[in-house]
Formats: structure tokens, sequence, C-alpha cells
């Protein structure tokens, strides 16, 4: 594993590129990224205090509704490798964490996992915003707060890729070998039996970075002082998911298995004269071109970008003309397709949709920061421009810039 030290250096996790040195991110893609573990270490002793300190995380957890008994909770404790029920540290009547509980179960050791922070902490969503922005894959974050001298979670691997960023205090971690290449479902019980000997130990401290790539089987062990620390997950689209698209778009792959074929002694038995066809799929542009836009379509949905504006721009019809200057919102990501018929212009969780003859103005907004009204092709008239603009206004795609 590489360990890059360098001294009292101000690190912004926002800028990936910043985060990583003193390597550089071509080196870490073409070496590390899916392959190996990295640490960098030594780089700044007030860890990652824009992002995330102790105090917010008490904020955080004692404002907001926890909603217990939801099918994915954002709130989790954990007690010597034991999930507990998050439902006895909240108050029944308004849904909040009963502060005293609380304490008390950290001073009995529990563990606390945040999931998906990001939904209610602007610094990390923009985190996952500008990570989105580099890598083209989803990204969410996992928070931990372990107290001195206990240990959360059993060891495991996952089936994203993490950057662990330490806030404060210090932890633990054991690396061992990657038991599982690529893996597409985590595993918290990988080995059977004894634990093997791990690659590594390493002790992670503030302003330091560890990655591991998906596989990696690792937990993280007890020292004598507390931990935060914040998990930054790539959530990775794989060949996988584009070929599976492509196979779907192949009526005959959609056919049922012939009846009774599970019954079978072995697959040789099986007619599989239809495998035929899959060359022909891989090769047909068409499919191949469809099949990337609804992958292209599935990570707009999930792309996270600027907050929406405040309240008060919204009780007021925006007054537009071909003048006003507007810009799209930051960090969204936008997949455009058309057909002989219509262009479709899908974001977040929207989707609009038009007349052919729009497409020109659609790639046009698609590829521009920042544009006037009347610079959009002149394949809509004025008036058209305004009301496109005005429905990519309502539906949170352009802001107006004053
Ligand atoms: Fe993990």
């Amino acid at each position: 594993m590489f360990k890059g030290l360098l001294d009292n250096m101000q690190i912004d996790p926002q800028h990936f590129e910043d985060l990583l040195k003193p390597m550089t991110s071509e080196k870490f893609f073409s070496e590390y990224w899916e392959k190996k573990p990295l640490l960098l270490q030594n780089r700044d002793v007030q860890g990652y205090q824009n992002l995330l300190t102790l105090k917010d995380l008490e904020n955080l957890l004692f404002t907001h509704v926890v909603q217990p008994g939801r099918a994915t909770p954002w709130v989790r404790f954990v007690n010597n490798k034991k999930m507990l029920n998050v439902d006895d540290y909240v108050e029944a009547k308004s849904g909040l964490f009963n502060r005293t509980k609380v304490i008390n179960g950290f001073k009995e050791g529990n563990t606390l996992a945040l999931y998906r922070l990001e939904d209610r902490f602007e610094p990390l969503k923009r985190l996952c915003q500008t990570w989105e922005d580099l890598f083209g894959h989803p990204c969410a974050t996992e928070v931990f707060l372990t107290p001195p001298r206990s240990q959360g979670f059993r060891a495991h691997f996952d089936q994203f890729n993490i950057f662990i960023l330490q806030a404060e205090g210090e932890k633990l971690w054991k690396i061992y070998d990657i038991y599982e290449p690529f893996p597409l479902v985590a595993n918290d019980m990988p080995y059977n039996g004894e634990l093997p000997e791990p690659l590594y130990e390493v002790v992670v401290k503030p302003g330091d970075l560890l990655y591991l790539p998906r596989g990696y089987v690792h937990e993280t062990v007890a020292t004598d002082k507390y931990s935060l620390h914040v998990s930054l997950a790539v959530n990775i689209f794989t060949w996988l998911d584009l070929m599976h698209e492509i196979l779907k778009s192949v009526p005959e792959f959609r056919k049922a298995l012939p009846i009774g074929s599970l019954f079978l002694e072995d697959s040789d038995q099986l007619d599989t004269s239809c495998f035929e066809q899959v060359d022909d799929a891989f090769k047909d542009f068409t499919k191949v071109e469809d099949a990337f836009k609804l992958i292209k379509n599935r990570f707009a949905k999930l792309k996270k970008y600027e907050a929406q504006e405040s309240l008060d721009s919204a009780l007021e019809e925006p007054s537009l003309t071909i003048e006003t200057i507007l810009k799209k919102r930051e960090g969204i990501f936008c997949s455009l397709s058309s057909t002989e018929e219509e262009a479709k212009l899908a974001f977040a969780e929207e989707e609009i949709t038009g007349p052919n003859f729009i497409e020109p103005a659609l790639q046009y907004i698609m590829d521009t920061t920042q544009f006037s009204v009347k610079n959009i092709p002149n394949t809509l008239t004025d008036s058209g421009k305004i009301t496109l603009v005005k429905s990519l206004i309502k539906s949170g795609l352009l802001v107006i810039e004053n």
C-alpha cells in the first residue's frame, strides 16, 4: 500500500485533486482505482473541519426526526458487532432522540452509523456532488462515530469503492486480502472460521485518507481514542449494467426458460440456440446507444445538484424577456434522447419532452453553463424560447442569473 506523507497541508476534500496530494489523480486512477488500497497520511492536523465536526454531528443528531421503523433508517447503533434497536433511543411522541439515552449509549460503547447524511447536511451533499461530477458514478456518504475502546461492525467487504476521510480521533484498520474481485453484493461474513492474517494494519488519523477498493475485507479495532470519520462510497455502474440493458432489448431473451428446463440434469441438455443472437445485439449500434442512454438517465436521476432556490423566489412568477440570462443549476446532469417525433431531456427526477424540432435548443441548454434566452438556437421562436425556459425553471434545471 502506498503511503504518502505531507506535513501541515490544508486539504479541501471537495477538490479530488487536492485531496489526493501528494499523489496525482492520473496515478491514482491508473494504479489504485478498483485495484488496491491507498493510505495518505500526515497532511492536515485540523482534519476535515470544513466537512464535518463532532459539533455538527451533535446538532444533526438531536434536531432531526429519526423515523424508526423505516426500511432504510438513516441512523444505526452497533455494539460489539451487534445491531441495536434504534427505537429504544427515540422519544415516541416527537420522534427525536432522547439525548440522555444516546449519550449513555456512547458511554457503553455504542458505535453510531449515519447513512446518506448528505440528504440532511449541505457540506456532505456538496462533497457527493463534486465527486459525482468527476467520477460519473453516484456517490453517497456514511458517517461513523465510535467511542474509545469499542468495536462496531464485524469484518466484511463492500460492493462499492470507499474513501475514508478521518475527521476527528483515530481508528485502527485491519485490511485483509481481496475476497472476491469486483463484488456486486456486500458480504459481512466472508470467512467461515478464523480470519487470515491482515495484509495491512494502519492507524488512520485526522486529515488522513484511506481508499479501499470493493472486495477488500476490512474491520476496525478499538483504540484509546474516539473516532469520527466520513466514508464516501462510489456506487459504480458496471459493464454488466450496460450489457443487461442491451440484452433486455432483444425480445427473444425476455422469453421464459422452457417449461421444466430446471429439472434437466445438465445445462447442455438446454436448447441455447438463442445465444447466437448475443453477438448481433452487442454489434447493433442502436441497441448499444439506447442502453447507454438508459444508464445515463439512471445517473441523471441519482445525481446530486445545487440546492433549490429560496422560498421567496418560488412565490413570485419569474419575469422573463429575450435578454434574460440563465444558468444551469450546479452539479445537475442531463441526458438527451430523441426520436423522429420527439426530443426528451432527463435530469434529476424530471423529464421534459417536446416535438423533435426543440432538440437543438435542448442540446444547447444541456451543453451551456450560462446563456441568454436569445442565444437559444432559432429552431424556436422568441416566445417558444421563453415558454421552454419557463418550464425548465419550474422543473428546477435553470435559474435566473442576477
Ligand atoms: Fe465497510
